[in-house]
C-alpha cells in the first residue's frame, strides 16, 4: 500500500501498539466525519487518537467562559475529552472507539441532545 507523506505523519503520530489496548490494525480504515470534515482513522483507534492524528486538539468549549478543553487524563476521568458523537452530548472520547460513519462534534458548553420529531 502507497503512503502519501501525509499519511505517513499521521500513522506517526498514533500510538500503535499498547500494552491493555493492543495492536492498532492500519490495514482496518475507518471513515469519520469531524466537524463537517472528513478524517480517516483505524479500526481500534479511540476518538480522542484519531483527533490528534488528524491535527485536532480542542474537543470542547467550556459553558461559563467558552475556553478550549482537549485531552487531559485519557483515561476517562477528567471530562476534558467530552464531545457530541452522533447527536449525543457528553461522550468521554478518550474511551470511546471509532466506528465507521461516525459523526463527531465539538462540544458547546453543556452540549445539546438532538430533538425527536414530536417532542
Ligand atoms: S481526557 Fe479525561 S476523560 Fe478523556
Amino acid at each position: 500500500m502507497n503512503k502519501t507523506n501525509l499519511e505517513r505523519l499521521i500513522l506517526l503520530s498514533r500510538i500503535d501498539s499498547h500494552p491493555i489496548l493492543g495492536e492498532l490494525d492500519i490495514n482496518k480504515e475507518v471513515t469519520l466525519m469531524i466537524d463537517g470534515e472528513v478524517c480517516k482513522a483505524y479500526e481500534g483507534d479511540m476518538i480522542a487518537s484519531a483527533m490528534y492524528a488528524n491535527g485536532k486538539r480542542v474537543f470542547r468549549y467550556t459553558k461559563k467562559f467558552h475556553k478550549p478543553r482537549g485531552l487531559f487524563c485519557a483515561i476517562g476521568k477528567c471530562t476534558d475529552c467530552i464531545m457530541t458523537v452522533n447527536g449525543v452530548p457528553n461522550i468521554r472520547t478518550c474511551i470511546t472507539p471509532v466506528e465507521d460513519g461516525m459523526i463527531i462534534e465539538t462540544q458547546e458548553g453543556l452540549g445539546q441532545w438532538e430533538r425527536s420529531e414530536g417532542l
